[in-house]
């Protein structure tokens, strides 16, 4: 019987454990959509080290014009132990981020009840807030340049960059998102993290672009924190935040502090967003080369990836129904930590997709 609701998914299963646990994703997927009428084409990929290193082909041009085809993309990891650091992270992920325009990078940190939180008396009531960290300028951009190489004068720059619609259009995003995140009962507050007492340019870019904006949103709370600072309440008082909007290079950093509050890589995901092209949803902990093919690794972020595409797809009830069972499973599950789960990679996605069936 058809289904009412047909998506084709491009998969970039990647390196290391990308591909054991995007088969864990797809499994949840498949249950998700089987309970909400939804059928999935997933289109495979293979960009990764492996290619890499018998072609010398990073991401051709011509298959981000493929994947510009599919609404949604779906990232298991990207780097390999054999190829140097830089080549695959911006000859593919950052190549896909910045070609397809996937300017958001849309990253939750939600403690669920169950998990170990590693702040001393901090639990899920107050560990729920959302980072929206701009996706293509900033250090990332590529500007800069060496000269002098290889003497002991060598100079180096990396530039900064961000121009105001760059800015605007990220803070618009955020400013909306935490208006909806209102909408179901959260505090509708937004904090602008960045460094305006040292990078005074950029930093009051920023800043002017971010208060300009606000009067468009009365509705909305707006704070300012220096990225140092956000790291320390992060830690301190994370019951503060409720949406964090910021640069891509502090946005980089502050959410792997944040992956770590909420259980660690082993649930942390992201989107990669263009809300009107491509989006692109990954797992945020990387290729974890040393538990690769062994079934030990945990594949709830790359199912928390797939429930971001889903929610961004417009399926909101079948993204609650893995969140229910993501939920549930953290109850059961001994560690979120690789090899100490209780239960191997394949298990813990036949256990949610389990649950999605029977709930
Ligand atoms: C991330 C990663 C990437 C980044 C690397 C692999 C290029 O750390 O997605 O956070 O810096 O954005
Ligand atoms: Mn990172």
């Amino acid at each position: 019987m058809a289904k009412s609701k047909h998506y084709p998914i491009a998969v970039l299963p990647g390196d290391g454990t990308g591909p054991e646990v995007v088969n864990e994703g797809i499994k949840v997927l498949e249950a998700a959509g089987n309970k909400h009428d939804i059928s999935f084409e997933f289109t495979d990929f293979d960009f990764g080290g492996d290619r890499y290193l018998k072609t010398g082909e990073t991401l051709p041009d011509s298959a981000i014009g493929q994947l510009k085809k599919f609404k949604a993309v779906y990232l298991g990891a990207i780097g390999h132990p054999d190829v140097p650091p830089g080549v695959l992270e911006v000859g593919i992920l950052l190549k896909l981020r910045f070609s397809l325009d996937q300017y958001i990078n849309l990253r939750p940190v939600k403690l669920y009840p169950g998990v170990d939180c590693p702040l001393k008396d901090k639990g899920p009531e107050d560990i729920d807030f959302v980072v929206v960290r701009e996706n293509t300028g900033d250090l990332y951009a590529g500007h800069g340049g060496v000269t002098r190489k290889g003497t002991p004068y060598e100079v180096a720059t990396q530039v900064m960059l961000y121009d105001r619609q760059m800015i605007d259009r990220c803070l618009e995003y955020a400013f909306n998102l935490t208006r909806a995140r209102k909408e179901e009962g959260k505090p509708g507050k937004l904090t602008l993290v960045h460094k305006t007492n040292v990078i005074v340019y950029v930093g009051d870019l920023w800043y002017r672009a971010f208060m300009e904006m606000s009067e468009k949103f009365p509705d909305i709370k707006t704070e300012y924190n220096h990225v140092d600072a956000a790291c320390m309440w992060m830690v301190k008082n994370p019951e503060w935040y409720d949406v964090i909007v910021t640069s891509n290079m502090f946005g980089d950093i502050i959410t792997d502090l944040g992956a770590m509050i909420q259980g660690g890589m082993g649930i942390a995901a992201g989107g990669n967003i263009n809300p009107y092209g491509t989006s692109m949803f990954e797992p945020i902990g990387g290729s974890a080369p040393k538990y690769t093919g062994k079934n030990v690794i945990n594949p709830l972020a790359a199912i928390e990836a797939g429930r971001m595409m889903l929610k961004h797809l417009g399926e909101s009830q079948a993204a609650k129904s893995i969140e229910n069972a993501v939920a549930h499973i953290c109850t059961k599950i001994k560690s979120l930590s690789a090899g100490k789960m209780g239960y191997s990679t394949s298990q813990v996605g036949d256990l949610v997709a389990e649950y999605i069936r029977k709930s």
